[in-house]
């Protein structure tokens, strides 16, 4: 295996070599990155932490909760990386207090979490069945977090239809989701709303729409290409309008709670900035991404772009109508203005360039938008091979909110960076950097006037990553899941986070490097704690991570490097023409 292993390193070094010259000669190095800002946040702004329940909890089929889509899809066979499901995770059912402790360590202001629909209402419908065991664990981690002057920020559907509904209705392709959302969501007011502030209807639907309904990498694992995440979409933003009405009308007089929604979205930034249809292209990526759920939350209907866009491409294709569905009047003014507070998720950024896609039978979203992604070779890529580490990023998104939605409140509600399994290491010195910047690029952005309230870190704990299983670590806390006790450890992102949270922002130069450095020597005691079992990474393992970078590589190859060599060539033809030329005169 040695010729192999090693014909895949000369060649992934001469690919690397190709692009990096190549990025020389794009202009995409000339951005505000700026220089760090050393400043606080506004008094009271809120740090925490979060995660999600499939991600944590566990205890898949305990005290009669009910199958959601991911109980089912993971249990699928080569759905999830390795099979991994979320039937043990981290054990958080039943680890409320040792969590809880975890972040009172790091001394959060709010906890992020989510409730499991099918826990709470194992078919779905509330007319079936209500779970009062599922009830009391949440009654019992909301108390909890309570008496340890956490807040809890709760959403309300994180990814776990409950199965009897896909089954029955077609899950969020049938619009009858719209009312038994409503039901399970009012039942949440009702039992825990007096002691719950903060609710979020949806966390990043765009992911449930199209990785769920036209991909298929999530569950459901459907692949409608074309259609099924549009209408996965309208139906979302219906439900969340209704949810939102619900709690405006019936409890919040008495409970005093804000609603919002929390999207997710990397920021598009155009190759070239002096060609208008890159920077038409970067819009509509991230209108097509972020303005997909916002625009009719803030606006009462579709992006303009992506009503243009659709539309033509299915008269193309010689539809009646436009695949992306439309709202009535009466639906867009009860859709504006349905969100007390903006929820933000955000991880990374993409360059963006024009690219027709000729409209043909086979039709998606993705060519829907007539336009492709590039990454820059140079940005650090710690960990997932889709997310590179693009500070200045994170301001423009942010900064982008502020104008389309009139600088609406938000809370940051995902920001963080993943490790590969190979990397079991305590001193995560990649993710220290990675907090260190995003977050100082949303105190710039505050600076700028953005209405940022709070920031979450993404995640407190390590967890089941849906499709990639246990092989992507976001935590600040590593798990150590080949343990059946689940032990928590803490990374050196920890002690870094912490200092952060108690100084409320980046006092000078010199504490913040101290900070770091004190992160890293600490942090590598807990490390030979977990020497002995990191040995047993199998060698799978480090073939793929030699393999990943090479793949994400070649398409840079095929979109940039190979244009770039044909001009570089005909460049020196030319001018080795001239010098002939030349000569013979
Ligand atoms: C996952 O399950 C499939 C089907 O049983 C099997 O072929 C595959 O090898 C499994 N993968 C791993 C990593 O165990
Ligand atoms: C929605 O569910 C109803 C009731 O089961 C069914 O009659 C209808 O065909 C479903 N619609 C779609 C689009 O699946």
């Amino acid at each position: 295996t040695m010729l192999p292993s090693s014909a895949v390193g000369v060649c992934h070094v001469l690919v690397l070599v190709l692009c990096l010259s190549a990025a020389e000669d794009f202009d995409w190095a000339k951005n505000d990155r700026g220089s760090f800002y050393y400043g606080t946040f506004p008094a009271g702004f809120s740090w925490g932490a979060g995660g999600s329940a499939y991600q944590t909890e566990g205890a898949w089929d305990t005290d009669g909760k009910g199958l959601s889509i991911w109980d089912v899809f993971s249990h699928k066979k080569g759905k999830v990386q390795q099979n991994d499901t979320g039937d043990s995770s981290c054990e958080g059912y039943y680890k409320v207090k040792d969590d809880v402790s975890l972040m009172k360590e790091l001394k959060l202001n709010h906890y992020r979490f989510s409730i499991s629909w099918p826990r709470l209402i194992p078919t779905g419908i509330k007319s079936d069945h209500v779970n009062e065991k599922g009830i009391q664990y949440y009654d019992h981690l909301i108390d909890h977090l309570l008496e340890n002057k956490i807040t809890p920020i709760v959403t309300l559907y994180h990814w776990d239809l409950p199965q009897v509904l896909q089954e029955k209705y077609g899950g969020w392709q049938n619009i009858s989701m719209v009312n038994h959302f409503n039901e399970f969501a009012n039942l949440c007011f009702e039992r825990f709303g007096n002691r719950v502030k903060y609710w979020i209807t949806f966390n990043n639907p765009w992911s449930v729409a199209v990785e769920g309904y036209e991909t298929g990498e999530h569950a459901p694992g459907l692949k409608l290409r074309g259609t099924g995440a549009y209408k996965a979409a309208h139906h979302m933003i219906k439900a969340h309008a209704k949810v939102w009405h619900t709690y405006d009308t019936q409890w919040r007089a008495k409970q005093k709670g804000l609603i919002g929604i929390s999207l997710s979205g990397d920021w598009g930034e155009p190759v070239d900035i002096s060609n208008q249809k890159d920077i038409e292209a970067a819009e509509r990526y991230v209108q097509f991404y972020l303005g997909w759920f916002a625009t009719p939350i803030f606006h009462g209907d579709y992006p303009q772009v992506m009503k243009d866009f659709i539309g033509r491409k299915s008269a193309q294709q010689g539809l009646g109508t436009s695949r992306l569905p439309a709202f009535s009047p009466q639906e867009k003014s009860y859709m504006k203005g349905t969100c007390d507070f903006l929820g933000i998720g955000h991880f990374t950024t993409r360059y963006i360039t024009q690219k027709n896609n000729p409209s043909g039978r086979s039709s998606s979203y993705f060519t829907d938008r007539d336009l492709a992604e590039l990454v820059d070779p140079r940005w650090p890529d710690p960990g997932s091979e889709w997310l590179y580490s693009v500070p200045w990023g994170f301001r423009r998104l942010l900064n982008f909110v502020k104008t389309q939605y009139g600088n609406p409140m938000i809370y940051v509600t995902e920001n963080g960076v993943s490790e590969k399994m190979l990397c079991t290491e305590l001193c995560d010195d990649w993710r220290i950097h990675y907090y260190k910047d995003y977050i100082n690029e949303m105190l710039k952005a505050i600076r700028d006037g953005v209405n940022v309230k709070g920031y979450t870190a993404w995640s407190l704990l390590d967890k089941f990553e849906w499709d990639e299983g246990y092989s992507e670590r976001f935590g600040l806390y590593y798990v150590d899941f080949r343990n059946k006790n689940k032990p928590r450890y803490p990374k050196a992102s920890v002690q870094f986070y912490k200092r952060i949270i108690s100084s409320n922002g980046f006092p000078n130069q010199r504490e913040v490097e101290n900070w770091r450095r004190k992160a890293v020597e600490t942090c590598s005691s807990s490390n030979q704690l977990l020497a002995a079992e990191e040995q047993r990474s199998s060698a799978a393992n480090i073939l793929r991570l030699i393999h990943d970078p090479l793949t994400s590589h070649m398409e840079m190859v095929t979109e940039i490097v190979v244009p770039t060599v044909c001009t570089l060539s005909i460049l020196l033809s030319a001018i080795f023409l001239m010098f002939l030329l030349r000569r013979r005169n």
